[in-house]
């Protein structure tokens, strides 16, 4: 259980080691990136040549998270457009956020990036109804201090569901209804110490998704959980996922849906394969599947350069991001591949995981890394296959 570290916090204090110090990592990525800018769309011209343009080709969506902020910077805006047909609001659709008071409602960065993925021809990943983290301050405290009772906690959320889901009826191509409920352990199974779970009972999971459903009957409702594909190196979380997935199916509960965030970290190794092998057998229920929070972080010198400090990382960080959509691409349930914000500038990882960063696939200055050409280059032979092989003729 080597992840189970994925939530532990802290500030980035950085290791000193600048990136002059390691040429020659700076001159391979330079070497490998370049030829692969050059990745164009045959049939289409190169305005294809985008990672949602070619993902276009055999009907998946590339997303990302993005916060309002990151609309205030027009090189970041332009990428967010050009790159991306799907958009998550990274916070603003969390309860939290959007009902800061009992009764007040702040919608506005909620309503902003809805706008401008529908202004964009994107489509829109809503996150998250049910989940543990970033709840109002008011509903936590009554509920620590007795003066909501559990069935008004009951009552809270059913509104704050049909509130929330019926604001944006037929906007929300996919809702994460449910949001990382199983534990990190071997084996694992629902959290009985989840915030939900242990006021309301394993039972709130599946009424969630009824009333959401009954909400937006037309929306894609998701299961959203962390190192379901096998990133623990037990599978033991997949499987209990997995079954419990299985369980709630056969008694007709309404989930359309599997999302395996894909938080990686180059210093734990990963089985690209496995992967491969647990998004298929979720297809094989019935469900969509899809990546949803993709980002691969490694140690760097500092959280503002966010430079590698081992040569070998700057080849790690894009080979896992590459395997995960390699998965993604083998399986046909998978219809989205999001990353969890495109720039490393905006990256949450420096802030949670000390000394650690470079996990997007633009840098610190917006400029694409090895990952993002990675990306490109496996999205293009997926939408046109690899180009025959030249033979001269009269030669073997
Ligand atoms: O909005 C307040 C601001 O008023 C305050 O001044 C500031 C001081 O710290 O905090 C701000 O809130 C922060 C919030 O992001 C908005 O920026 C919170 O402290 C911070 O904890 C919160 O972090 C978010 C994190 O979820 C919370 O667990 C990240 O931005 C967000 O990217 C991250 O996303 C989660 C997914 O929802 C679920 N899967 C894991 C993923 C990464 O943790």
């Amino acid at each position: 259980m080597r992840r189970r570290s994925f939530l532990a916090m802290g500030g980035a204090t950085g290791v000193a080691v600048a990136m002059s110090q390691i040429p020659d990592a700076r001159a391979a990525v330079a070497a490998v990136a370049h030829p692969a800018a050059a990745v164009a769309d045959p049939a289409a011209g190169s305005a294809n040549a985008t990672l949602r343009g070619l993902a276009a080709k055999i009907g998946l969506r590339v997303g990302t998270a993005v916060i309002p902020q990151d609309l205030n910077t027009p090189a970041w805006t332009a990428i967010l457009a050009e790159q991306f047909s799907v958009v998550t609001p990274g916070n603003a659709m969390k309860w939290g956020p959007v009902e800061p008071q009992q009764g007040v409602f702040d919608w506005s960065d909620a309503d902003t990036l809805v706008s401008f993925a529908e202004a964009h021809g994107q489509l829109v990943r809503g996150h998250t109804l049910l989940w543990h983290n970033q709840l109002p301050t008011w509903l936590t405290t009554g509920v620590a201090n007795g003066t909501i009772s559990k069935s008004q906690l009951m009552s809270l959320l059913e509104q704050h569901i049909f509130t929330e889901v019926g604001r944006y009826k037929g906007r929300i191509w996919q809702w994460d209804v449910a949001n990382e409920f199983f534990l990190d352990a071997n084996p694992s199974g629902i959290n009985p110490n989840d915030f939900w779970v242990s006021n309301l009972g394993a039972g709130i999971i599946p009424q969630a998704f009824k009333w959401a459903h009954q909400a937006d009957p037309h929306a894609l409702l998701f299961y959203n959980d962390y190192n379901i594909a096998g990133e623990d190196g037990t599978n033991a979380k997949s499987d209990a996922v997995y079954a419990w997935l299985r369980q709630m199916l056969d008694q007709g509960v309404p989930i359309n849906g599997v999302g395996n965030q894909g938080h990686l970290d180059t210093q734990f190794g990963f089985s690209g394969i496995r992967m491969t092998s647990d998004l298929q057998r979720y297809g094989a229920l019935g469900l969509k599947v899809a990546i949803t929070e993709a980002d691969v972080r490694t140690f760097v010198n500092n959280a503002t350069d966010q430079v590698p400090t081992d040569n070998l990382a700057v080849f790690a960080q894009p080979y896992e991001f590459s395997q995960m959509m390699l998965a993604a691409l083998a399986v046909p349930e998978v219809i989205s591949f999001t990353v969890w914000g495109f720039v490393d500038a905006d990256s949450w990882v420096p802030g949670f995981f000390t000394g650690e960063g470079y996990a997007t696939i633009y840098d610190v200055n917006a400029q694409p890394k090895l990952a993002f050409y990675n990306l490109l280059e496996d999205l293009q032979i997926a939408a046109f296959g690899a180009p025959r092989r030249v033979h001269t003729p009269g030669a073997f």
